[in-house]
């Protein structure tokens, strides 16, 4: 009898985590039935269907179409829609990623209904309960039966909460495994010509954490964080549709308009948006898979937060916590332009084989 798994994903950051996985499981198809189940946490063409297409993921087979709400009603409606699928489908486990709200409704109804878990990425902690991926990443991993950790932090972290160590499987950053399977394709983009960029001449900037966009006192901050180092470098700046919405909202599009050395562009899909950082001079961003990826690609990277979930991008990456702190990040980049900047060092079991030990471990334990 072959096994029933779901795969779970809702939004843009789990799309290159299940990507490797699908290619895996589709190669053990004798043994795994797997279904894939997209919640719709995100919906336009730029922050879901473009990375389908580039990663090669195949439709869901289960669409739950659930868009946006206030964090307990997206949670809520996902769940009351998933449990209806898995009451109807009775899968013999439910594998989710990373820590958004699809990820934690998925968990606590698979967790209800008697279901194994598996959480990739698991063990991450930020310990800022401020953060609702904080939340979702606690709280999944509690529920979990098989937690699957990308950086060995994640397995102290775990141990500190008292979840049994048997659970436990140190396997890699499955987020990498996408990064290097695409490193041909993201060579041959062109993405520089088409928005008329120079190698090296450019930063590329990510922000979307509520904590950052979300109210006027911390845009202004951003704002002038931006003004001052458009004085020295130009900044190329894919905008989140949380982060558009909120620039409107709090009357900042003109000024940021104005800044001569920014050009805001609409979402990038996957390989383009790598191939803008891999030839970028730096990075400044507040996105945690972009912590990573900058690490492997080895390009400095400024983390516009007071911590991070992934401290083996600070100790063995290009990775700086600046906060909002404007001289510390004008200091930063001084270091960064003198050629100053940090290297990365050896990445434990980030060397595109993560999905490969998962699905093993699956297949020799369920
Ligand atoms: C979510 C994740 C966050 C992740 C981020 C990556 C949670 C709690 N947060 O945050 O961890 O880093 O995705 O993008 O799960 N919107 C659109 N189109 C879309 C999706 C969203 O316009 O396709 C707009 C909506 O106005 C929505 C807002 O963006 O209200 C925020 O979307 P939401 O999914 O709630 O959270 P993100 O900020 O995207």
């Amino acid at each position: 009898m072959k096994k029933k798994i779901f795969l779970v994903a809702g939004a843009r950051p789990n799309f290159m985590k299940i990507a490797p996985l699908m290619r895996q499981f589709k190669k053990g198809k004798d043994k795994f039935q797997v279904l894939l189940v997209h919640t719709g946490q995100h919906y336009d063409y730029e922050m879901s269907k473009i990375f389908f297409k580039n990663l090669h993921i195949p439709d869901p087979d289960i669409y739950l179409q659930i868009g946006s709400a206030s964090h307990a009603l997206q949670t809520a409606k996902i769940m009351i829609a998933f449990e209806k699928v898995v009451l109807k489908e009775k899968p013999d486990l439910i594998m989710v990623v990373g820590d958004v709200n699809s990820t934690l409704a998925c968990s606590l109804v698979a967790a209800k209904l008697n279901i194994k878990v598996a959480h990739v990425e698991a063990g991450l902690r930020s310990f800022d309960l401020r953060m609702p991926e904080e939340v979702n990443r606690m709280l999944t991993d509690k529920l979990s039966d098989y937690l699957f950790v990308s950086e060995e932090s994640g397995v102290k972290n775990i141990k500190d909460e008292g979840i049994s160590a048997k659970k436990v499987h140190f396997v890699g950053n499955v987020m990498i495994d996408t990064l290097l399977y695409y490193m041909n394709a993201i060579e041959k983009s062109t993405i520089l010509e088409e928005k008329n960029l120079i190698s090296k001449k450019y930063c590329v900037m990510t922000l979307h954490r509520p904590g950052n966009v979300d109210c006027k006192k911390t845009l202004a901050q951003i704002y002038a964080i931006l003004k001052e180092v458009t004085k020295s470098i130009a900044i190329v700046y894919p905008l989140h549709p949380r982060t558009k919405k909120m620039i409107k909202k709090h009357t900042f599009l003109k000024k940021f308009n104005a800044l001569k050395n920014l050009s805001m562009i609409a979402p990038l899909g996957y390989i383009n948006f790598i191939k803008l950082v891999k030839e970028s001079h730096f990075v400044i961003t507040d996105s945690g898979g972009i912590q990573e990826e900058t690490a492997v690609l080895n390009i400095p990277c400024l983390t516009i937060r007071e911590n991070t979930e992934r401290p083996i991008t600070l100790t063995n990456g290009t990775n700086y916590l600046v906060g909002r702190n404007r001289e510390q990040i004008i200091k930063k980049i001084k270091l960064i332009l003198s050629g100053k900047a940090k290297k990365s060092k050896h990445l434990n079991l980030w060397d595109g084989m993560t999905a490969k030990r998962i699905v093993k471990i699956i297949e020799q334990t369920i």
